[in-house]
């Protein structure tokens, strides 16, 4: 047995879903510990695309336990409908292998309407959220007023923290906001018969993982977003309000740092990301373009086009450090396909200095200039290439150059959306 937490390196998008569903092979139980339905995982398993945005990517595999943890902030009309997306596309999901600790804080109607209201207020400023209510959610967290899964099983705690709630985030969109404001009826009926829903799925998500582990069983933990998009460790203000890097898998699920073997460290080919923000490497020319059509770069939660770059050593050395990265899973290795020249930046310039770290001050990044190093791309299709010896030499070296600059090896290597078009070098698990 083994427990192995799987994380996005860049800003998001990085493929965790398509790894999560292939590693789940190996895994019993399946964890979401941060993040609620900013996020959008794909998979594509024998033609059939499933995107996930709550429920573990690992629900696709049947005889797997899935579980949504503490961590999360967890939108329970979202959380319902996508059970129902799932049930359609053939996934038996029920209260014993989707389970949903009643720790997890719930996204209410009045967090998405703060999230477009100060999106709105700030104009050009704005962070680009996927307008989910994810960061007016984490606060009332912090802030010790949220609203817990839990809460709706007790009717009379339910109502008056949501009276308090209301009053208070009403006030805010009254008056600081000139938005409309919720009524107290309306919200408490809605969300008592989405407990009844919910209920089935409620239970003590700390407890099933230490459980399992006792009886040998082996957990994934499937981050959502990036390095670069954590609350602390990212391009702050310009990322989400959790903490995406690998520690927090133990704090959003319940369970000890002691308890976890390996940290996968999702690192796409080259660099995306949705929404406002420095982004050093990105492109705006043909090459921009090419990542942009052969990746499929659009959100697969908001349809967003992504902005695309070249590979940066330096956020993938920063999320390597931050993460305790074991080995990474380089994904969309195809997409780089019939470019000429690849370009791989290895550090930033700015001021005539050289900075081999990242800044921590966005601003800072926003003047940085890539130092790019250039190596020979190539013409052949590594679409669907399962066999590292079978790759074009420039690919290999291309690898084995990232390697040398990130400080890790490559553990998986994707070459397609589908869950067959990889090759396990090093398996996590084993
Ligand atoms: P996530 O948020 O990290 O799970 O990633 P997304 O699902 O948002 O975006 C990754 C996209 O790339 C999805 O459309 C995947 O189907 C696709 N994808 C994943 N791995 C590969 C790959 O190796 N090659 C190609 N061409 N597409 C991939
Ligand atoms: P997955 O798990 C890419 C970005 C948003 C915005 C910032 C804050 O699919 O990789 P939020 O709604 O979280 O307050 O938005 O974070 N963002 C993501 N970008 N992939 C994601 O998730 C993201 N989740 C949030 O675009 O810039
Ligand atoms: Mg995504």
């Amino acid at each position: 047995m083994a427990n192995v937490i799987i994380v996005g390196t860049q800003w998001g998008d990085e493929g965790k879903g398509k790894i999560v569903d292939l590693l789940t092979e190996y895994a019993d139980v399946v964890v979401r510990f941060q993040g609620g339905n900013n996020a959008g995982h794909t998979l594509v398993v024998d033609g059939t695309t499933y995107i996930l945005h709550l429920i573990p990517s690992g629900i696709v595999r049947p005889d797997k336990i899935c579980a949504i943890g503490n961590g999360v902030v967890l939108d329970p009309q979202s959380f319902m409908e996508e059970i129902e997306y799932a049930k359609k596309l053939g996934l038996p999901i029920s209260g014993s292998n989707l389970r949903l600790s009643s720790l997890t804080n719930m996204i209410m109607p009045y967090h998405k309407a703060l999230d477009h209201a100060r999106e709105a207020r700030k104009g050009k400023a704005k962070i680009g959220t996927t307008g989910r209510g994810i960061g007016p959610a984490y606060e009332d967290r912090v802030a010790r007023r949220g609203i817990r899964v839990g809460d709706l099983l007790n009717r009379e705690l339910f109502e008056n923290k949501l009276r308090d709630n209301l009053s208070y985030h009403n006030f805010m969109l009254e008056n600081y906001y000139s938005a409309p404001t919720f009524n107290f009826e309306s919200v408490r009926d809605d969300f008592l018969k989405l407990g009844e829903a919910l209920a089935p799925y409620i239970g003590d998500v700390s407890l099933l993982l230490d459980e399992a582990m006792k009886a040998g069983k082996s957990v994934l933990y499937e981050g959502a977003q990036g390095t670069m998009l954590d609350v602390d460790h990212g391009t702050y203000p310009f990322v989400t309000s959790s903490s995406t890097i690998a520690g927090s898998a133990c704090i959003g699920s319940g369970v000890g740092p002691t308890t976890i073997d390996y940290v996968v460290g999702i690192v796409k080919a080259y660099t995306t990301r949705v929404g406002s923000g420095p982004f050093p490497t990105e492109l705006s020319d043909s090459v921009g373009e090419h990542l942009a059509k052969q990746g499929h770069e659009f959100g697969a939660t908001t349809g967003r086009a992504r902005r695309c770059g070249w590979f940066d050593a330096v956020v993938v050395r920063h999320a390597v450090r931050t993460n305790g990265v074991s080995g990474m899973a380089l994904t969309k290795l195809d997409v780089l396909d019939g470019l000429e020249t690849l370009k791989i930046c290895t550090a930033y310039t700015r001021n005539g200095k050289t900075i081999e770290n990242m800044p921590a001050d966005a601003a800072i990044l926003e003047s940085c200039v890539p130092v790019y190093e250039e190596m020979p791309g190539w013409t052949e299709s590594t679409v669907g290439a399962t066999d590292f010896t079978q790759l074009p030499k420039a690919a290999q070296n291309y690898i084995r150059r990232l390697e040398e600059l990130v400080g890790v090896k490559a553990a998986i290597i994707s070459t397609g959306p589908d869950r067959v078009q990889t090759e396990i070098l090093e398996n996590p698990f084993a």
